[in-house]
């Protein structure tokens, strides 16, 4: 099938991912590790546990994660470097970075992919992920949105990103182990509602069986055009 040949071919690939460094700026370097190894996270997870192979699918699940946060371009950096408690309207404008994501990211892909009607089903689901990747399982998040109504892509790319963020130093909490996080995830009343249970039971069996390599990552410029 020619799309599923595009799709594999590193050329393009390359290019969708230059495209997304190009647009994600070299000053957000923080945001652009973050980006990567949430799509690292998410393939090897999909991969490694068969979520699903088909290549559109795998496209869309890797673009997805590497542009989840791509809305926080639109940020002001007062507002993503504040330490004490954000305002109300503070609050709001971070929320919107699910909104303005996604149509930053559907003007890219549809730049990069020269529009083909193939993908256009294709980047509106991985727009609605970008919109949804801070939905709660219990429906507690930013829309409401609750279990399946919450899109698969935006379901995996919530544990790899939450993931990436209890690993590292942040102002307001220091880095969490493995097991910490899979705590969290799994026990702690204050979080393990917010994803999909079947999801989590998988994705610690992931993290078990590439504990060493998660522990170690960490990603360098000349990677990201992997
Ligand atoms: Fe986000
Ligand atoms: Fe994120």
């Amino acid at each position: 099938m020619y799309i599923e040949k595009l799709l594999k071919a590193s050329s393009f690939h390359s290019e969708a991912t230059q495209a997304v460094i190009d647009q994600l700026g070299v000053t957000e370097i923080g945001l652009i590790k973050h980006s990567y190894l949430v799509r690292k996270f998410s393939r090897l997870f999909v991969e490694q546990s068969s979520i699903f192979s088909d290549p559109v699918y795998m496209w869309g699940i890797e673009m997805g994660a590497l542009l989840h946060d791509i809305g926080i371009m639109g940020v002001p950096k007062k507002i993503i470097n504040k330490t004490e408690m954000l305002t109300d309207e503070e609050w709001n404008f971070l929320k919107d970075h699910g909104i303005d994501g996604k149509e930053r990211a559907e003007l890219l892909l549809r730049r990069v992919t020269k529009k083909r009607p193939e993908l256009t089903e294709a980047i509106t689901q991985i727009g609605d992920a970008i919109l949804y990747h801070h939905e709660n399982w219990d429906g507690t998040e930013y829309y409401g949105k609750k279990g399946e109504e919450i899109p698969l892509y935006a379901q995996i790319i919530r544990l790899s990103d939450s993931l990436e963020s209890a690993l590292k130093t942040r102002p307001n909490h220091r880095a969490y182990t493995l097991d910490e996080f899979i705590f969290q995830i799994t026990a702690d009343e204050q979080y393990k509602n917010h994803y999909n249970p079947e999801l989590v039971e998988l994705f610690v069996q992931f993290i078990q069986s590439n504990r060493e390599a998660i522990e170690k990552s960490h990603i360098t410029i000349s990677e990201m055009g992997e």
